[in-house]
């Protein structure tokens, strides 16, 4: 049966700051699904990343379905009213617009989907990112489906030795979806050229070669391109559908335990290394470290299992260890050099200002 599987996710207030939704927020956004949702919904699953709330559904009515989407805008309202009566911190945040207007996508929520024929068997991972943004997948993800390296499947597997399609989006351009397509291995070059810079080129999605069928679908949105202001990271969320003509789980989760530097943290504008942590985990150290989770799931009529924590096995202890140690080095130096973000992705913000007081103020020396 062909089965959608949409993840809605938002940030609509937390507790003590930017570290945690409260239980009744969650609680509040859950049975709203719950209660509006069942005629719509095979299935769906409601956690919290850090400071955000994702949705995830199962339906089959298509990806970007107007009913869908006002369903999960529909909770965030309600989650967000809960928000403002426990005074939480950023009640509402990425509720961007006033009025639904027949789409989540460019109103603040981030948002991926995709639409298959469910296989006998459908294990799947769903991922969420907490204080920082989108290309931050893209390093585990061409390491997952396109190096040798890392997924021992792209020899060993004959479904998956024809690679993998790259659609990579420039998240700059702001007018409408400007995409390219690569293929891996042939476009290796080209897909790092691209993928190097996380905060313009972010993987879109991946398709299998052999099949055609897709294995990954990212939230592409970048926060500050919709209110033209800084109002939070763009935390993203991700399904990867996993196994036979898919890389194995544990293809896709190795590259995490390298904890690679990304854009966010503290006033989304830092570099600090990526902790995999186990689901509906805080933020504490410099409002981060930047967290990411995993949830293995098995779907059969969009039925979802019990939910798996990737991220718990005690292995990653270790990897947690070693990612503090990163940030804790990478904050020894401040402000200065790579622990910040460029003055391009800081643009909206107080240092800009400022910078234009100061250029008033320097002078050509005689
Ligand atoms: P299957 O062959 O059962 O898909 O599992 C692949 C595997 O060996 C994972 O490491
Ligand atoms: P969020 O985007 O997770 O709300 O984080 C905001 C921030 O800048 C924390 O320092
Ligand atoms: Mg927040
Ligand atoms: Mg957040």
């Amino acid at each position: 049966m062909k089965i959608t599987l949409s993840v809605i996710k938002a940030d609509i207030g937390s507790i003590g700051g930017h570290i945690r939704p409260s239980q009744r927020l969650i609680g509040a956004v859950r049975s709203h699904i719950m209660q509006h949702g069942n005629d719509m919904l095979r299935d769906s699953h409601v956690s919290s990343t850090g400071d955000d709330i994702a949705i995830l559904m199962a339906h089959e009515r298509g990806p970007g379905d107007e009913e869908i989407h006002r369903l999960a805008w529909e909770a965030f309202l309600a989650g967000t009213a809960v928000a403002q009566e426990q005074g939480l911190y950023g009640a509402g945040q990425d509720l961007l617009k006033d009025a639904f207007s027949g789409n989540v996508r460019g109103m603040g929520p981030a948002v991926c989907e995709f639409e298959f024929d469910e296989r006998p068997s459908e294990p799947f991972l769903f991922f969420a990112a907490d204080k920082t943004d989108p290309g931050a997948y893209n390093l585990p993800l061409y390491l997952a489906f396109a190096d040798p390296m890392n997924t021992p499947g792209l020899m060993l597997a004959p479904s998956m030795t024809a690679g993998f399609r790259f659609v990579i989006m420039d998240v700059n351009h702001t007018e409408g979806d400007r995409i390219i397509e690569l293929e891996a291995p042939e476009d290796l070059y080209d897909i790092a050229v691209l993928l190097r810079d996380t905060e313009r080129y972010v993987v879109e999605s991946i398709w299998s070669r052999a099949s055609g069928e897709q294995a990954v679908t990212v939230s592409t949105s970048r926060l500050h391109n919709i209110a033209g202001k800084y109002t939070g990271k763009d935390d993203p969320v991700m399904l990867v559908r996993v196994q036979k003509d898919f890389p194995a789980t544990g293809e896709i989760l190795a590259p995490y335990a390298i904890g690679p530097y990304v854009a966010g943290c503290m006033r989304g504008s830092h570099q600090m290394p990526l902790m995999p942590v186990p689901r509906n985990s805080d933020i504490s150290y410099f409002d981060g470290p930047p967290v990411v989770s995993c949830t293995a799931f098995s779907m059969h009529d969009g039925k979802f299992t019990e939910p798996v924590d990737a991220f718990a096995h005690p292995f990653w202890d270790k990897v947690r260890d070693r990612v503090a140690d990163k940030a804790i080095d990478m904050r020894r130096q401040g402000f200065f050099g790579a622990a910040m973000l460029p003055m391009s992705e800081l643009e909206y913000t107080g240092i800009m200002e400022k910078l234009q007081v100061l250029d008033g103020r320097f002078r050509l020396r005689d």
